[in-house]
């Protein structure tokens, strides 16, 4: 399956500055709300594949709990250490308030 918008969850479930783990398409996905703006990650951390909804979210940064690597929440972009990053996924919000995430 290539290319399709599937429905995540509701952004009204999603408070700004809180993440949610979901499962989409078979996929284990990370959704966060950085001030209103929501972004959709692959749940597991690119260190050794702990799932990223047991770590910390301030609003703007991720904490692994495993080893504490940490993640700028916007970008994806490993902050300490910063030469790693966070798996993307497509992701939007409908005008219903749908939030949908193509995990290709
Ligand atoms: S598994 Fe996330 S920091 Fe090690």
């Amino acid at each position: 399956m290539t290319g399709q918008w599937q429905e995540a969850m509701q952004l009204d479930e999603l408070w700004e500055g809180e993440m949610a783990g979901v499962e989409v398409g078979g996929e284990k996905v990370l959704l966060m709300n950085i001030d209103g703006d929501v972004r959709a990650y692959r749940n597991r951390c690119p260190h050794q594949a702990w799932a990223l909804d047991e770590g910390d979210f301030d609003g703007e940064t991720l904490t692994c709990s495993r080893h504490l690597w940490v993640f700028d929440a916007r970008s994806g972009s490993g902050v300490n250490p910063d030469n790693c990053r966070l798996t993307s996924f497509p992701c939007r919000v409908d005008e219903d308030g749908t939030i949908r995430v193509d995990v290709g």
